[in-house]
Order: C-alpha cells, then sequence, then structure tokens
C-alpha cells in the first residue's frame, strides 16, 4: 500500500481510504456478508482509513464497522489503531431517511460524539467531521466544542467537508484540520477554483469522494439502474439527456483506458491520484471485486501526456448536470 500524509498535522494513512456509505445507505440494497468482506480485504490490502457517517443508515454504517472491527477475521491479524476512522456528523433526517437540516451546535457535537463511540464501540474516533457547515452556528463554536472533545481523548484530529475557503480558514483558526473532505474527480472539479489552493496553503488534505462520480464514470453504469431510492434517481447528472452525455464522456474515456490496458474506473481513481500527494481519494466499493479494481489504480501512472489526452477527451466543466440537487446544491457551503 502506498501512504500519503493526512495534512500537515495528522497521521500518515493509506493513499486510498474505503468510503463505506453504500454498504449502508444511498446505492440501493447492499448485501452485508459481502460488505464486511470487503471491509476485510481492505484491511489486508493495506487501506487504513474508513469513511463512514452517523446518518448513513442512521446508525447502520458505524455499527456495521463496529461489527467488523470485532469480528475475529479482523482482530486475528489486525488492532483497532490498525485503521482510522473518520465519523461525519450533523446531518439531521427523520425516520423515514429524510433530510431535515444539519445542527453544528456543540451540545449536539457531543451528543452525536458519544453515541457514535458506542455504536462503533471504540474509545475514540480518529477524524471527526461535521457533514456540513450548519449556516446558524458559527464554525468557530462547531470546531470548538470538537477541540474540547480531543483534549478530553475522544477524538484525534478535526476535519471539515464540503466548506468553502472562507469557512477553512476561520476554522483552521480555532484548532489545526487535517484533512477536508469534498467530491473531486474528473467531471467534479469545483475545488481548483480557490478551495485546492486554500487547503495547501493551511496544510490541509483532501479526502476526495465522488472520485467515480457516485459510478456514473466507473465504466460500469448503464441507463436503467438506480431506481427508487438510490440517490442517482434524482442526481441531475443521471437523468436523460444529461446521462447520455455524461455516458458519451465516459466512452471517450474508455478509448484512453483501453489504449492503456487499464479499466475506466482506474483511470478515473489514477487521475485524482495524479492531482497532487496530499489528495487522498475515498473509494466507495462496497463488493470486494470493485474494491480490488480500485487498489489497481495504485499502479497505473499517467504521464503529462496521459494526463493532456485525458483532458483533451474529458475537459473541466464537461459534465452535463449539478452533482447535487437543488437542495442539495444549497447546503454546499463550498459552491458560495
Ligand atoms: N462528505 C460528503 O459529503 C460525502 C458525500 C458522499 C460520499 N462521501 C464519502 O465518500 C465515499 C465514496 O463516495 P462515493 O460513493 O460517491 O464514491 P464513488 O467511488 O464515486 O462511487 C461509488 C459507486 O461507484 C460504483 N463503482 C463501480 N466501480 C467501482 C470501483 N472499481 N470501485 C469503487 N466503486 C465502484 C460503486 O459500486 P456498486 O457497483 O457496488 O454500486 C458505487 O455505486 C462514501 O462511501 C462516503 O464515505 C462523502
Amino acid at each position: 500500500m502506498l501512504h500519503r500524509s493526512l495534512g500537515a498535522t495528522g497521521p500518515t494513512t493509506s493513499a486510498l481510504g474505503l468510503g463505506c456509505m453504500g454498504m449502508s445507505d444511498m446505492y440501493g440494497p447492499s448485501d452485508r456478508a459481502e460488505s464486511l468482506a470487503t471491509l476485510r480485504a481492505a484491511a489486508d490490502a493495506g487501506v487504513v482509513l474508513l469513511d463512514t457517517g452517523d446518518f448513513y443508515g442512521m446508525g447502520h454504517n458505524e455499527m456495521l464497522i463496529g461489527d467488523f472491527l470485532s469480528d475475529p477475521a479482523f482482530t486475528h491479524g489486525h488492532k483497532r489503531d490498525d485503521v482510522q476512522i473518520s465519523v461525519k456528523f450533523g446531518a439531521q433526517r427523520d425516520p423515514a431517511g429524510n433530510w431535515i437540516g444539519f445542527d453544528g451546535r456543540p451540545s449536539a457535537v457531543k451528543t452525536a460524539l458519544s453515541y457514535t463511540l458506542r455504536r462503533l464501540r471504540v474509545d475514540h474516533i480518529d477524524v471527526y467531521r461535521p457533514a456540513r457547515l450548519d449556516p446558524n452556528v458559527p464554525i468557530e463554536d462547531t470546531v470548538g466544542a470538537i477541540a474540547d472533545m480531543v483534549k478530553a481523548g475522544y477524538v484525534r484530529h478535526i476535519g471539515l467537508s464540503e466548506v468553502g475557503s472562507g469557512t477553512l480558514r476561520r476554522a483552521a483558526a480555532v484548532h489545526p484540520i487535517v484533512d477536508l473532505q469534498i467530491e473531486y474527480s474528473l467531471i467534479s472539479r469545483g475545488i481548483e477554483r480557490d478551495i485546492l489552493a486554500t487547503c495547501r496553503d493551511l496544510g490541509i488534505a483532501i479526502t476526495a469522494y465522488g472520485v467515480l462520480s457516485r459510478g456514473l464514470i466507473s465504466g460500469h453504469w448503464t441507463r436503467g439502474q438506480g431506481q427508487g431510492a438510490d440517490f442517482r434517481a434524482h442526481s441531475p447528472r443521471f437523468q436523460g439527456q444529461n446521462l447520455d452525455h455524461n455516458l458519451a464522456l465516459v466512452e471517450e474515456l474508455r478509448r484512453v483506458a483501453d489504449e492503456k490496458g487499464v479499466s475506466v474506473a482506474q483511470i478515473a481513481i489514477a487521475w485524482v491520484l495524479a492531482q497532487g500527494p496530499d489528495i487522498i481519494p475515498l473509494i466507495g466499493a462496497r463488493r470486494r471485486d470493485r474494491l480490488a479494481e480500485a487498489l489497481g489504480a495504485l499502479d497505473v501512472t499517467l504521464s503529462p501526456d496521459d494526463l493532456a489526452i485525458i483532458e483533451r477527451v474529458v475537459p473541466k466543466n464537461a459534465a452535463a448536470g449539478d452533482r447535487y440537487a437543488a437542495h442539495g446544491m444549497a447546503s454546499l457551503d463550498s459552491e458560495r
């Protein structure tokens, strides 16, 4: 496993992290046994960073990871500290799973953390972060409350998610921030406007999600997938003519991938890895075959010529459709 540093003040971590969301939520039904096997395969391959959120499946994802950490198949070869657990909090949901706002108040931070520690069955979280900026709570208050939890030993490091440069600077003035979790891929390049430069200035790593644009640029997506409660049934990029346009881009990318003898997903992940040593892709694999494909990206070297060709076939702003539906876009401090 290759390693990268989680910001100037954070620990060394694996060059790829495993995002566990899809094992509990957002992408339709998942298979518990296969999810646990994927977590084990990731640990065995040296993937250290596991990303979750307390709202993924309303606690389900944390309990799954808790089960994994106490599973003899894990504990025979590994210890708790062989993995780094990154947890998002603050997204509010009702019992039907509807998204009903964000809560970044200090009391909410401490309450959410207490429940998370119980569900994961651990005594500390490696990186704790608000999922979104709560527009009603100064970021200094939210980060200050997490900093209290760092002092008390329940949290090791503080991260942020989908915030812009101004919020990053205000937060970093309160406590060191190790990483910003934000969407970044060949077709989601918003951080290149100013956020990436701000992170570099502040010594904050990027943990990139949506590197495969939620499967859209994985090379495996076909029209008709993703029905019902699946996030992609409502995502602008997966609808109608937008989808036709975006899948045409994937076919262009497939020609480049074929030339190099790699898969589309591998070239998309390798492109993000090539954007800087401070960028750590979070891979949303929930099956062992997908994980193995993603890990293969670590062996793909993209030359300057390769990068220029990729830029030509999938230029900046090439995608049709926003990365979230309107209400989701409105909650992104990073897009202001
Ligand atoms: N901070 C935030 O706001 C935020 C938002 C979203 C996600 N995240 C985090 O980031 C993680 C990854 O995000 P994402 O789900 O958007 O990731 P992604 O990697 O862009 O998309 C994952 C989807 O691509 C499919 N896929 C196809 N080939 C794949 C391959 N070789 N490797 C991995 N996946 C492949 C997956 O598998 P299937 O074919 O099995 O469906 C899944 O449906 C999440 O698990 C979560 O932890 C954070």
